[in-house]
């Protein structure tokens, strides 16, 4: 489909019903889901195969659409100024109790934003919700940079492709973070880091992605529960708090101080959609360990185990993936 108006409104109402359309971006082609829908950003992991839930950018299409959502402190608002729309992702605080789903930041409290340039701005507009959006390729092949090579790879998994001819830029977009006096690049991309560095006027400081995640995100406090984390239980322990899945409770569940069902029906997409909420308000309920019932590696399950096995990870430092199958 072109991206004339029609073809905007088509992509809006189609995101609206929680499906992925692939945009074109100037960067490269989005696989792109309502970022406020759980199940639609869950269905981005399964419809490119990710084995983990790594957090996503998520696309604005104006400034005041990224205030709603995070705390953009004068220096990044220099950067926005300067180079939005465009192939520049600011990474900044989440704001407290936003319509943003849980599991676009993987749990974190930062979020990735950036404001695309081109047909895509128009489609968020129309949606007047941000959307996440990955790159358009199945987890370890090339990004998508036009639609026939997004229809090859993932055509068959998703509603709608709207094409705007081949990208303009080819590469992810450049993703920096300010902290304090000091603006991190945490993954070269589109925007020459040069052209960040003749605008800001001094070096930036090269961060590794990884560590700029995991390190304060997903392994430290924001990730890691409070309680401890015992996986694939067949029963529950007086006390704890259960983290269950599908309709068939394991023995012992009536001695938990509380339970959630990630997902009644046994359904991994809606198990994704609520995993990060789950744990965050089991947790807080005090108990000293969450139980999870064992939930399956088939499909989003992989991802899920993925997560689980490192929010157990502090207290079960051996343990992985492979033992717990
Ligand atoms: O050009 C692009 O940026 C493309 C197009 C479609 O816009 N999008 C893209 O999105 O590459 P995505 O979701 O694949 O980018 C994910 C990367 C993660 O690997 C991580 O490095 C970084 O964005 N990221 C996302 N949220 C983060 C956070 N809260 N803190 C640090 N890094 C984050
Ligand atoms: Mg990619």
């Amino acid at each position: 489909m072109g991206t004339d108006e029609q073809a905007v409104r088509t992509a809006a109402i189609v995101l609206a019903e929680g499906k992925l359309v692939a945009i074109p971006t100037e960067t490269v082609y989005g696989l792109a889901a309502d970022a406020t829908n759980g199940e639609a950003v869950a269905s981005i992991f399964e419809a490119k195969g990710r084995p983990h839930f790594n957090p996503l950018i998520c696309h604005v299409s104006d400034v005041s659409m990224a205030e709603r959502y995070a705390v953009i402190d004068p220096q990044s608002r220099r950067l926005i100024d300067a180079f939005w729309p465009g192939p520049l992702t600011l990474v900044l605080p989440l704001k407290a109790d936003t319509a943003i789903h849980p599991l676009v930041a993987a749990g974190l409290d930062t979020i990735a934003l950036r404001m695309p340039r081109g047909v895509a701005g128009k489609i968020i507009a129309a949606l007047d919700r941000p959307l996440a959006a990955p790159s358009a390729n199945t987890s370890g092949k090339i990004s998508g940079t036009s639609a026939p090579a997004v229809e090859d790879d993932l055509g068959a998994r998703i509603a709608l492709i709207l094409d705007a001819g081949p990208s303009e830029v080819g590469l992810e977009s450049t993703i920096v973070k300010v902290d304090g006096d000091a603006v991190q690049l945490l993954r070269p991309g589109g925007l020459a880091a040069e052209d960040i560095e003749a605008f800001i006027g001094k070096k930036l400081e090269r961060i590794d992605q990884r560590s700029a995640i995991e390190a304060p995100g997903m392994l430290a406090s924001h990730y890691a529960p409070a309680a401890g984390v015992r996986l694939n239980v067949h029963e529950v322990r007086e006390g704890e708090a259960l983290l269950a899945f599908g309709p068939v409770r394991a023995s012992g569940a009536a001695l938990a101080a509380a339970s959630l069902n990630l997902s009644e029906a046994g359904n991994l997409r809606e198990a994704a959609a609520n995993l990060f909420d789950y744990m965050k308000r089991l947790d807080r309920l005090g108990s000293a360990v969450i139980a999870v019932e064992p939930i399956p590696f088939n499909g989003l399950g992989e991802a899920i185990n993925d997560r689980l096995v490192r929010a157990a990870a502090p207290r079960i430092p051996s343990m992985t993936v492979e033992q717990i199958k």
